[in-house]
């Protein structure tokens, strides 16, 4: 009936109609304190699990909260509110689900009059006793509100204002705020669609539009076939959703070797120092030429005229940013690389020899460590000095895909005090429920390792230098952790 149907909730939309993540949901069901069924929670359970939450005070009500009122600044409202358009459809959506309840409401009147009408006629005192069961259930459904009328409320205020979207064949799910576009929104939640230009051109992220509807919201050029428009073919790049539950059938990159190797130019946009000894440099990709890659993978990055010959000037480095962050790519570049092949090229960073808006060449994306495809063991980062920033890139991604039980980050160094982003870490530690942090002293790693009995259960990632990594992988397989959940970056 859709009465009760209304009240059941996927894991994704609880999660986010609560503003929690979706781990510590599934926690409260392996726990046993939140009953679900076929993935579906109930929207009574829900509320009956967490007492406590004051739903003025969670984040999405917040959100939709702000959205009204005027005071909202309209740059922020435009891009949160989704368009007229979405709204009418999704708007009309509903009311003719609640058009279908109160038809099936009137039959249920019709159906309960009749059959008061024969049991007032029908001999007591059998009649009796069901008119009274009768009375006492309608008085019962009819009184104070059930513990989940709030959720369904805000879960159906939700629906109107961000859309669910559903990836087939993966079963990926994620939601689609505003008028943001169906590619800016995978990507935000760490999917890793096949796409190119991202404005409309080379066609490579196109879906298939399974269920639902969706709308353009920028202008494309490109030519669809005639068999491709007829089987519902989009670019998630100009798209929006429209309807409040989408299906797309979506090509997704699972490893490495799906993606192709690219070499797109990027330019300088700042340049700081993290520490005295590694400095941070920011690339931006072009509108229209961006670089597709999985998080943790390295790339090799060229200028010109770096040195006094004038020659190309190289440096391989892996990508410190999360792929879900656009055009913007971060690397962590150290004084003094040790690496012949990136020398020349830290000392261009350190010596001011590249400035804010020069040209670099990005070509890549290389090697294999990712994020292990559909595991949900708990995650261990194992960073050692600046292995931290291919960490920092699978860690940011982690939490956009949120399927990881806990996540633990073990920061070495070298020198004291020499994890030069704490205050990120530690920010980690204190908003993620299931996150740790401990920085300590590349010595004290292995007796602080051996001491983590977790450790086999776990997906492992070490990164840094060489001669630090290797020996302390050789450890890691002898205290029982499998090679395939050990996964390992020497530079
Ligand atoms: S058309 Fe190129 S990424 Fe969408």
């Amino acid at each position: 009936m859709l009465a009760t149907m209304s009240q059941w909730l996927t894991l994704s939309r609880a999660a986010h109609l609560l503003g929690i993540s979706r781990v510590a949901l599934q926690k409260r069901i392996r726990d046993g304190e939140l009953p679900s069924f076929d993935g579906m929670v109930a929207a009574d359970d829900l509320q009956r699990a967490w007492p406590e939450l004051d739903l003025d005070a969670s984040g999405s009500f917040e959100k939709t909260r702000a959205i009204r009122e005027d005071a909202f600044a309209r740059r922020l409202r435009e891009r949160v509110l989704p368009s007229q358009e979405a709204l009418a459809q999704r708007l009309f959506a509903q009311g003719q689900e609640l058009a279908e309840l109160q038809r099936t409401l009137t039959r249920y009147h019709a159906l309960f009059e009749a059959l008061e009408a024969r049991l007032a006629a029908a001999p007591a005192p059998a009649a009796d006793e069901l008119r009274r069961l009768l009375d006492e259930g309608l008085a019962k459904a009819l009184s104070a509100p059930a513990p989940g009328d709030d959720m369904a409320a805000l879960d159906a205020m939700l629906r109107v204002m961000s859309a669910h979207i559903t990836v087939k064949p993966s079963g990926h799910e994620f939601f689609v705020e505003g008028s943001e576009t169906l590619l800016k929104a995978a990507l935000s939640a760490g999917l890793t669609p096949n796409y190119g230009c991202g404005n409309g051109v080379c066609g490579l992220c196109k879906a298939r539009v399974v269920a639902g509807e969706v709308r353009a919201v920028s202008p494309s050029d490109y030519c669809f076939s005639e068999a491709e428009k007829a089987q519902n073919h989009v670019l998630m790049c100009v798209c929006t959703a429209l309807s409040s539950d989408l299906v797309l059938e979506v090509l997704e990159a699972g490893a490495p070797e799906d993606i192709p190797e690219q070499r797109i130019v990027a330019k300088v946009r700042r340049i700081d120092a993290l520490s005295a000894d590694v400095m941070r440099l920011h690339l931006q990709t072009p509108r229209s030429n961006r670089l597709r890659f999985l998080a943790g993978q390295r790339v090799t990055l060229g200028i010109r005229a770096g040195v006094a010959d004038g020659s190309d000037v190289h440096g391989e480095y892996p990508v410190a940013s999360c792929p879900c962050d656009e055009r913007n790519l971060i690397f962590h570049v150290r004084r003094g690389d040790r690496r012949a092949a990136s020398a020349d090229f830290s000392r261009c960073v350190f010596e001011d020899r590249i400035k804010v808006a020069d040209d670099v060449s990005v070509w890549g994306p290389w090697g294999s460590f990712v994020l292990e495809k559909n595991s949900v063991r708990p995650l261990v980062f194992i960073a050692i000095d600046e292995g931290f920033a291919p960490v920092n890139s699978l860690i940011e991604h982690a939490i956009a895909v949120d399927a990881a039980e806990s996540i633990s980050l073990y920061w070495a160094s070298s020198q004291p005090g020499g994890q030069y982003l704490p205050n990120q870490c530690r920010a980690w530690n204190e908003a993620l429920d299931e996150f740790s942090y401990l920085p300590l002293a590349v010595d004290d790693l292995p007796a602080v390792l051996a001491a983590n009995s977790a450790l086999a259960a776990s997906d492992v990632y070490l990164a840094g230098v060489v001669e630090r990594v290797e020996p302390l992988a050789a450890e890691l397989l002898a205290a029982g952790v499998p090679p395939r959940q050990l996964h390992v970056e020497a530079f």
